[in-house]
Formats: structure tokens, sequence, C-alpha cells
């Protein structure tokens, strides 16, 4: 099956629906038709150009927040457990505090979370804060940033999150498995924006591959994984639940928050007949809301919506579906059985600033990176640059310094790449200038695509950036970004 030519003709019917003309993930070009730009600016010329977007770049967000909050403590126990996915069936997991997913954390901006966590696992283990601006040590990542925690050890994880969003903790060891098995959880940072809405819920996709048994199947990261785009499950849930329902009220006010935890799956959310605007993108607020149904959402990726209720003429029930693939999905349905809610909840959700990127579009990348794969007696390698991981020699950039990132995907499969500790900008897609009103720190690089993106690094470390298809990272799609 071509996913990424299913992909691209139900985009063009979403985007029909929806009236939009953006493509917040597409690419429609050809590669071919790129020719790399040649730089025609002299040296003070550049540096000018590269100081005003630094500048400005470094005014959307801040530096640091106000650490003037609470002490929250929370542990968090990784085990085996068992749940029910399937009815009359017991499916055997690993999960956070025994659930699928696991803890929903809840943080006011300024709060100091205190996680002791656990590892009752068969195999080492390690938590990552996905989205989290906070200290290079705290950020789960196993040998770069911490010792794996052994079978029976302990580890305590304390950061004062920067920014108010939605993020997600996953383990960086054996991702492949490890986040197959169910070892997932959400943390949410509140700001005052929460005083807008009725209600604010989280909204976990996932996808397991499960045999006839309803168990997870033990085969991870297989050939026919590592040749295509990732392991694709067989059965969707959400928030651990094949029929997710939520029941909300005429004139509610909702702030949903969707996470897709999967290890491969893409995910293109969609609610026919509801007023239902995009406000967050990967934790941080969008510049403008935009229409639901245009979002291609890769493993890693958030979306937070915003939806109202009608008071009247109201449908009983509305459908969220994913319409990424050939065959919608229903992901959760929405039943309008309360009473209708008194108060009417308006006002506008914080945004970020608008900023003009023309003058980046202009610049040459400061790094390429090459997406590829090689075949060899083991098996399927996947890489960037040629590299392996954990062979891999570490990319220096400079704190501060406004950065352009090239993503070059020689191969045909999908690779979201993930950057650690920064947010960035997508600035092109196969040359073509893309103007999403929103930073990422995940973007989906379709086949043969290239993609552009800027960033200004603010937070010293040593950072992983990969592939967010588990099993492309875990045969080797994982590199390193030092910020100096
Ligand atoms: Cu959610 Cu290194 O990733
Ligand atoms: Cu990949």
């Amino acid at each position: 099956m071509n996913i990424r030519f299913l992909s691209l003709s139900i985009v063009f019917f979403a985007v029909a629906l929806s009236g939009s003309i953006s493509l917040y993930g597409s690419s429609i070009l050809n590669s071919s038709s790129i020719s790399s730009r040649v730089l025609d600016m002299d040296s003070s010329t550049l540096a000018r150009a590269k100081d005003a977007l630094r500048e400005a770049f470094g005014t959307l967000y801040p530096e640091s927040a106000h650490a003037n909050g609470k002490r929250v403590a929370i542990e968090i126990r990784a085990s085996e457990t068992q749940v029910e996915i399937i009815e009359g069936m017991k499916t055997t997991v690993w999960s956070y505090n025994g659930s699928i997913p696991g803890p929903e954390i809840r943080l006011q901006l300024g709060d100091t979370l205190v996680a002791t966590f656990v590892n009752d696992l068969p195999q080492p283990t390690t938590i990552h804060w996905h989205g989290v601006r906070l200290p290079n040590d705290m950020d789960g990542v196993p040998v770069l940033t911490q010792d794996p925690v052994q079978p029976g050890e302990r580890f305590v994880y304390e950061f004062t999150p920067k920014d108010a969003g939605t993020f997600w903790f996953h383990p960086h060891v054996r991702s492949s498995e490890q986040l197959e098995r169910g070892l997932y959880g959400t943390l949410v940072v509140e700001d005052e924006d929460a005083l807008l809405f009725d209600r604010d819920e989280v909204l976990v996709l996932d996808d397991w591959l499960l045999d006839e048994d309803a168990q997870v199947y033990d085969q991870f990261v297989t050939q026919h994984d590592l040749m295509h785009d990732g392991r694709w499950g067989n059965v969707l849930t959400m928030n651990g639940k094949l029929d997710e329902r939520l029941s909300v009220a005429p004139g509610e006010r909702l702030r949903l928050r969707l996470v897709n935890v999967s290890n491969a799956r893409i995910y293109t959310p969609l609610i026919l007949g509801l007023d239902a605007e995009v406000i967050a993108v990967d934790g941080l607020p969008t510049e403008k809301p935009f229409p639901l149904g245009v979002f291609e959402m890769a493993p890693g990726n958030r979306i937070d919506l915003d939806v109202h209720i009608p008071r009247e003429g109201y449908q009983d029930s509305y459908v969220l579906q994913d319409i990424f693939t050939a065959q919608a999905h229903r992901l959760l349905s929405m039943e309008v059985t309360a009473s209708a809610v008194s108060s009417e909840k308006t006002g506008r959700v914080s945004q970020l600033r608008e900023l003009d990127w023309s003058a980046a579009r202009d610049l040459s990348p400061d790094m390429v990176f090459v997406l590829n794969a090689q075949s060899t007696s083991q098996g399927i390698q996947w890489m960037i640059n040629n590299e392996v991981s954990p062979e891999i020699t570490p990319h220096h950039i400079t704190a501060g310094d406004f950065t352009i990132f090239r993503y070059q995907n020689d191969s045909y499969r999908l690779h979201p790449m993930h950057l650690h500790g920064q947010f960035f900008k997508v600035l092109s897609r196969n040359g073509v200038a893309v103007d999403e009103p929103f930073f990422r720190d995940t973007v989906l690089v379709h086949g043969q695509e290239i993609v552009d993106i800027a960033l200004v690094p603010l937070d010293r470390g040593d950072w992983a950036q990969h592939c967010h298809i588990s099993e492309h990272a875990d045969s080797g799609m994982m590199s390193q970004v030092t910020v100096d």
C-alpha cells in the first residue's frame, strides 16, 4: 500500500472540507524541482540578517519560567500489568502506575516537578520528557544525559518546565519495544488560559499490533518494520480504549489535547460538523488558530483543540476521526447528553507573536542531515549522514545563534524528525516556502522530501535528534546536537 499517495489524496479532501489552502504536513512538489539556493549576500549582510532573525526569534518565548510555584511530588513506577483493550480479553502490557495511558501529570507554569521513577521492568529504561525545555541532565537519554535505570533501581527527575503546554513522557531505551508495550504518560503545564474553558481533556492516541490472543506481538524491529514506515498496528486506542466516549454539554467550550504516542502511525484528525480549531502545536500556542483536518500528526506531535459545542441546533454526537489513510478511523465520539452549561466562555487564548520569516528563506542551511538506509548482513540500518547510532559524531551549534537545519530525505519512507530541547519553525518544503503559524519539536519529512527548519537554540547541552518512528530510531536513526 502506498501510504504516502493515499495520505496526499486524503489531505486534499480534508482541505476541500475545511476551506483552507494550507497543508501543514504535506508537500506537493517533487524534490527534483529544487535547485539549491545560492547565497548572494556578503558576509556582513548575512550577519545582519541573522542577527535580526535571532532577536525576533528570541523574544517569542521566555528564556526561563518564574520558578515561584509549588513542588509537585509524584512516584512513577514502570511495571508489567494487565489491561482490557479488547472486550473480555486480558492484554499484558508495561505501564506507568498500572494504567494505560500512565498518569496525567498537571502542573501550573512555574511549578517544579519531582518525579521519583522506579523501574520494576525486566529491562533497563529511562524517562524522556518529550518537548519540555528542562536542564539537559533531566532529559532521560541513555548515555548522553544519564545512565539507564536498571531493573529494581530508581531515579529522581526534578525540573521546572519553562513553557505551558501539552507534553508527554516515555522511555528512551528500546522504544520500539517499551513504548509499544504501553509505557507513556502525559504532562500538562497550565497557565491562565485554563480559565477560558469549561473543560480540559487529554486524548492519547496509540495503535497496537496485537495477535489473536490480544497480546502485544513480540517480534520488535522486524525487517518488515524497517523496510516500511515502522510498526503500524491493527488496534487503535484512545486513552487505552477501543471505543472512547466523551459526554459533552450544549454551549460547552472544551480544550482537547491530542497526543500521538504511537510507534509509527500518523493521524490526520478531523471532526465533521463542529467548530474545532487548532490553538497549540507541540505544546506552544499558535500565532493564530487554524482549522482541524490539515495537520498530519506524526509520532511525538501534539495538537490542542478549541472546541465549541453549539448551544442550539447541535447534533446528538460528533465523531473525531483519523483521515490519514484511505480508511477513516473513528477515534472518539462526543455525545451531547449533559444539560447545557450556563456560562458562555469566550475570550481569546494566548497566541505567539507573528514574525516575518522571509529573510530566513534566503539563507543557506548551516547543517544538512541526509536521511537514508543501508542494507547490511545484519539487515537494514537507518542512518543520518551515513552514521548509524550509537556510532555517531556530535553536531555542534551555538546557543543564541540563528540556525538553519536541512533534513534531506533520500529514502522513500516517512521520518518524523524530533529535536530535543528546542522548538523550531519550518521554513520550506522542497524549496517552496511554507508558512506554518506555529513552532514544532517534531516535523514529518515525507519520502524524498527536503525540509528546512530554523531555530535559535537557547538551552545548552547534549540533545538527541532522531526519527520518532521507534523502529527507525532503534536501528540507527539517532544523532546528537550539542548546544555550546
Ligand atoms: Cu519523544 Cu527522543 O523522543
Ligand atoms: Cu524514520
